[in-house]
């Protein structure tokens, strides 16, 4: 009689490891997205264009939100967040970033961009690895 209850505690105490396995086994995607988004920004802060003038201007302007993802913006290198936006068109792009695009400010801090520059500034960010 002891061993039969013995092997049923036994029993439920399998059961509790599994179920306890498989909880922690759920816990661990929202974790593993937090890590991604993580290096995402981390990465994003570290990149930078080639070219020392526009960088110049990306550091001071673009990067304080771009960089850091600040309100939600799009992260420099983040391609997957970018390619539906660029698939609207540069040119709406470029028109959306010097009118303001929801969270997005009018000129993004660049009072003194040109187009092209905006234009520059946009693929840097979209196509950045
Ligand atoms: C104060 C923060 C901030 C700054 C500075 C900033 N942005 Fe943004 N930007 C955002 C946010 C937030 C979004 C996301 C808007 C949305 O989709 O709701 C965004 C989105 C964009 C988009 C996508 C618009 C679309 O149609 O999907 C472009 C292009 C863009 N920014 C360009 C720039 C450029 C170029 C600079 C630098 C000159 C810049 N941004 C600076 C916050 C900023």
């Amino acid at each position: 009689m002891e061993l039969v209850s013995l092997r049923r505690s036994l029993g439920l105490v399998g059961i509790f490891l599994i179920l306890a396995l498989l909880t922690s086994g759920c816990s661990k995607s929202p974790d593993s997205t937090v890590a991604n988004r993580a290096a995402l920004g981390e990465r994003a802060l570290s990149l930078t264009p080639a070219d020392s003038d526009l960088a110049e201007i990306y550091i001071r302007t673009c990067r304080s939100c771009h960089g850091t993802g600040a309100s939600a913006a799009p992260l420099t290198g983040d391609l997957d967040n970018w390619k539906p936006r660029m698939d609207k068109g540069m040119d709406i792009l470029v028109d959306n970033a010097i009118n303001g695009f929801q969270g997005m400010p009018p000129l993004g801090l660049c009072f003194e961009c040109s187009p092209e520059q905006f234009e520059q500034l946009i693929a840097f960010m979209a196509t950045a690895e």
